[in-house]
């Protein structure tokens, strides 16, 4: 279940820690997050060691609010201001050109750097209390499911930060879309929950997606969501392969024949398999499946999203 208060006394251990030059796992709308002090080179540093994290994938960096995104960023044009307006708190990332002082530890080198304003009472709370901008990836070690339970960021990261603040199952459960404007386009550089559709039908432009994401987003490059098993990915059920023993089937459509698994999750929606997707993935770990069926969802809405991940996941 979601979790939405802290105690004073942990929100202050949290604030401490992260003045202390230590990392602090949060809760955000869309999973956890591994956070440190983003003007602090040492204490960014950190985080890479902690994750295992390839040092040229940049990280997002977490604000309170539209103002606090100048702390770290140059400017805001009228179309940068106006996605934040629309879509702040929410699951959104937003690359703006970087300020100076925030080191190119955080931003992998680029002179760029992803801004976000989370949606989730914790987040904004400790942001608020803590008052510096805070850089955050996901709260996992690199290359496995991001954490959207505080049991899968404890797993994670119990025995290497001081503080993990609870805030149960969160609600989106993958991470956020991250967008780019160039000469007043908008790219969309990793699809998230915020899908092409509902920026055309709330912003008025249809987003470019079709980008050279290798390019944009270092850190699309990376092995990403895996977990122990293997994913098996199908479209329906016409080429849904025998199973092997141990195995999972995640799920859609209501004509699967569910008979061979040995851990049958049916979704009622995309926003259902999106949710619970990545603790999923876990539990089957801890289950000791070996397989994992994953049926892909329609690639609209925020179908767009969940595919990204599940291929990803089984590259
Ligand atoms: O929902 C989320 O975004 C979560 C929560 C914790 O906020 N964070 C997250 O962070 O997913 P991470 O580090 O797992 O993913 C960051 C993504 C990467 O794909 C990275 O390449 C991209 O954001 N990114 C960050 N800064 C960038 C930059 N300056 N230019 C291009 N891409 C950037
Ligand atoms: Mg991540």
């Amino acid at each position: 279940m979601k979790k939405e208060r802290l105690s004073k006394e942990l929100l202050q251990k949290a604030v401490e820690a992260i003045h202390q030059k230590e990392c602090v796992v949060f809760p955000t709308e869309t999973v956890y997050g591994l956070g440190a002090n983003a003007l602090c080179k040492d204490s960014v540093l950190k985080i890479f060691q902690l994750k295992n994290r390839p040092p040229t994938n940049p990280l997002i960096v977490h604000v309170p609010n539209i103002q606090e995104c100048l702390s770290v960023a140059s400017g805001l044009t009228s179309l940068e201001q106006k996605l934040l307006e629309t879509f702040s708190p929410g699951p959104l990332s937003l690359i703006l050109p970087k300020l100076s002082h925030v080191p190119f530890e955080v931003s992998g080198g680029l002179d760029t750097v992803g801004v976000r304003i989370p949606n989730h009472p914790i987040a904004l709370e400790f942001l608020n209390a803590v008052k510096l901008p805070i850089c955050a990836p996901s709260a996992n070690i690199s290359g496995k499911p991001s954490p959207t339970t505080f049991e899968m960021a404890k797993f994670y990261m119990e025995d290497k930060v001081p503080v993990i603040l609870d805030g149960g199952m969160l609600d989106i459960g993958i991470e956020s879309t991250v967008l780019k404007v160039e000469n007043d386009q908008i790219f969309i550089l990793r699809a998230g929950f915020i899908t092409s559709e509902m920026i055309k039908e709330q912003i008025g432009i249809s987003p470019i997606s079709n980008i050279s994401v290798e390019h944009h987003s270092p850190g699309t490059r990376f092995a990403h969501y895996k977990p122990q098993a293997k994913i098996i990915l199908f479209e329906s059920s016409d080429d849904l392969p025998s199973p092997h023993s141990n195995s999972a089937i995640l799920f859609l459509s209501h004509y699967i024949n569910t008979l061979n698994y040995d851990y049958i999750v049916p979704f009622s929606s995309v926003q259902e398999y999106s949710h619970n997707l990545y603790h999923t993935f876990f539990q089957c770990d801890k289950k000791h499946i070996t397989h994992i069926y994953c049926e892909l969802p329609q690639n609209q809405h925020q179908g767009v999203a969940l595919r990204d991940r599940l291929m990803k996941a089984a590259e």
